[in-house]
């Protein structure tokens, strides 16, 4: 017999960043972070757990159609921690088939091009630990699952939800209480929309877990980050969302992602994310901002060029107009971009710096959590 389970894990974008940490073997941040959730129509991984005891060898992992290495440290720590909550539930009920000691296999898709740069580890480690749950029929709720989904990749852990979610940093040693919980559903604030710039990198840079790491060891002003930045945003940020207050949370968002890059160029030697086309786009959002009168767009950066935009329905003529004018012919619009128009004009020379830099557009929204969508 072969058992199967199947899930779908949603990509996340920080509007509170985490960046740095307190323990690296854990996972432990030195900071809570805070936040969307995207769409899965746009952005999401999908796996496949089986096990069987016809199985031999060892646990394998396929990641987009490809044999990947699952002897990772991080992989590791979430396949140890889910099989001994499947061993606690076989031991109390010796009826259970004995999945726990059957090979795993693991077979993982995204839907978007891994090469984008966007964050698939969150995606992914996030649709890893929920399909063996499913497949474990683990009765554990995605907070608990969460603080393994943590070990994975930090980011993992707001993936188990949808809508606004927070990551609280927790004080524990053991990291129990280092997890993910829902701040508020997609349905509290669906209008909520994100523009993605791909932009097109000439190197890979620096990886997220080096970073940080370089970061919190070097950096002067992340000290500051730490106490009393990150404290007030998401302080700020969960009455924003609360209030559905654009303003507030597209002021935070703006806030904290400047604060992340600040640090990461003070970082010694300093780490670079952002690049012309980055800033081009964050004048293109300022440009917006000024003409609307108020504030309408938000920008923000993981840890890569790409521009992530956060607007809400009612702009999105505005918005998606204004970049539509610039990247008619660039790959990833949809049919109903080409409606969109707007009158506002960028200036020549950030409009050539996005022209010559974008080389694809994702559009999404706020969206839900992981999806089962297989279990037998
Ligand atoms: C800039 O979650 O990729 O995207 O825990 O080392 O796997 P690891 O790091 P990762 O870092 C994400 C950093 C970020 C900010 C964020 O998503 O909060």
């Amino acid at each position: 017999e072969i058992y199967r389970a199947s899930t779908t894990a949603p990509v996340n974008i920080a509007v509170v960043k985490y960046w740095g940490k307190r323990d690296a073997k854990l996972n432990l941040p030195t900071n809570s972070s805070l936040s969307v959730t995207l769409s899965q129509a746009d952005l999401r991984t999908l796996t496949t757990a089986t096990c069987s005891s016809t199985y031999t060898g060892e646990d394998t992992l396929t990641l987009n159609g490809s044999p990947s290495d699952i002897s990772g440290a991080r992989t590791q720590a979430c396949l140890r921690e889910l099989r001994s909550l499947r061993a606690a539930l076989e031991e109390k009920d010796p009826s259970l088939p004995k999945l726990s000691k059957m090979p795993l296999r693991l077979v993982s898709e995204n839907n978007f091009p891994t090469a984008a740069g966007l964050a698939s580890s969150a995606a992914g480690f996030a649709a890893l630990v929920r399909a063996i749950a499913n497949l474990y029929e683990l009765p554990n709720s995605p907070t608990e699952l969460s603080i393994i989904a943590r070990q994975g990749s930090g980011s993992a852990c707001r993936s188990l939800f949808g809508g606004y979610v927070a990551w609280r940093h927790g004080s524990q040693e053991d990291g129990l209480d280092s997890k993910a919980v829902e701040i508020a559903p997609a349905s509290h604030w669906p209008e909520m929309r994100a523009l993605i710039l791909v932009v097109s990198a000439a190197k890979k840079g620096v990886s997220s877990t080096s970073g940080m790491q370089q970061t919190v060891a070097t950096s002067d002003l992340f000290k500051g980050r730490v106490a009393t930045v990150v404290p007030a945003h998401m302080d700020a940020m969960e009455k924003a969302i609360a209030a559905r207050d654009f303003a507030g949370f597209a002021e935070v968002t703006m806030k904290d992602s400047n604060s992340f890059h600040s640090c990461c160029s003070d970082t010694y030697p300093p780490i670079y994310y952002m690049n012309d086309v980055s800033r081009a786009a964050v004048r293109a959002v300022e440009a917006i901002n000024a003409a609307a009168g108020k504030t309408i767009a938000a920008y923000t950066f993981d840890a890569g060029p790409n521009a992530v935009i956060y607007f809400l329905e009612e702009n999105s003529n505005l918005i998606i107009g204004t970049f539509y004018k610039l990247l008619q012919g660039v790959d990833g619009w949809k049919e109903e971009a080409k409606a969109s128009s707007s009158s506002i004009q960028l200036e020549e020379a950030v409009s050539s710096i996005i022209q010559g830099g974008v080389s694809r557009i994702i559009m999404t929204s706020v969206g839900e959590g992981p999806v089962k969508t297989e279990q037998h």
